[in-house]
């Protein structure tokens, strides 16, 4: 079983924030939420209350990595679409770049590994001028409820020899770059050529209706623009879901 260490966190990061490591709490967003910092890190090893989109919970056992980044975003209001985009560019790229994984990012937020969500990202606002990002990786989580073994996959097995502070450290560090660079939205190529669900049949479910289309583009705010039987359509995240149609 691995540990967090905050030094290695710490150590490996290029940025220079307060970083907090917990062992047990509700929800990393709850608690980061409440900070007074610009910028800061809270990591817990499990979650009781782990929030998810739309509602959800999000399973949060001793195994996965639950982090939240606090971050005070220039120009806030303009860059909101732009904060769950590079938090989806982080995460792909230091998997990526870590462990050479085959995953792929399926918008608006998730990351996925060989059909199955290994990741997902929950952002939500502290305040006018602050985001919380909260990131959860099933990093070496193999014992799944039933109800989401046929959806959700794991980095590693749970004994592995893999050190998930080197992977908190790269993420944080590829997202604060990004978002200390806004309004430069030039990560948003890498968002595309990384994309599960581009140039493909999707299933799109919104306000309880279920239709089908091509999802042909995502435009420089993130939207995916669908071609339907009906038309073109823009989607914003907002309550939709979206899944490949086989
Ligand atoms: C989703 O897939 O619906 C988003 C899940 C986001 C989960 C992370 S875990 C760390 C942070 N704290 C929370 O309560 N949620 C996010």
């Amino acid at each position: 079983m691995f540990y967090l260490k905050k030094e290695q966190i710490t150590n490996n990061m290029a940025h220079f924030i307060p970083v907090f490591i917990l062992d047990d709490i509700d929800s990393t967003n709850r608690f980061a939420k409440e900070l007074s910092f610009d910028y800061a890190l809270v990591v817990s090893n499990k979650q009781t209350l782990g929030r998810g989109r739309l509602g959800r919970g999000f399973y949060s056992p001793q195994g996965g990595i639950y982090m939240s980044l606090l971050a005070k975003v220039p120009f806030m209001y303009q860059n909101i679409p732009f904060i769950t985009t590079s938090a989806a560019v982080a995460v792909h790229k230091a998997i990526k770049s870590l462990y050479n994984k085959n995953v792929s990012i399926k918008w608006i937020n998730d990351i996925y590994l060989d059909g199955k969500k290994v990741s997902g990202i929950l952002c939500e606002s502290a305040d006018s001028e602050h985001a919380v990002i909260g990131i959860g990786i099933n990093f070496a989580v193999s014992d799944f409820p039933n109800e989401l073994k046929e959806f959700a996959a794991s980095l590693f097995e749970s004994d592995t020899d893999n050190n998930p502070n080197i992977l908190i450290s790269q993420i944080i560090d590829n997202l604060l770059d990004i978002i200390l660079n806004l309004p430069d939205t030039s990560f948003m190529d890498y968002y595309k050529e990384n994309s599960l669900i581009l140039n493909k049949e999707v299933l799109i479910t919104k306000d309880n209706t279920t239709f089908c289309g091509k999802a042909v583009d995502i435009d420089s705010q993130g939207a995916l623009i669908v071609e339907t039987p009906q038309g073109i359509q823009k989607l914003t995240s907002g309550d939709i879901t979206i899944r490949l149609k086989n």
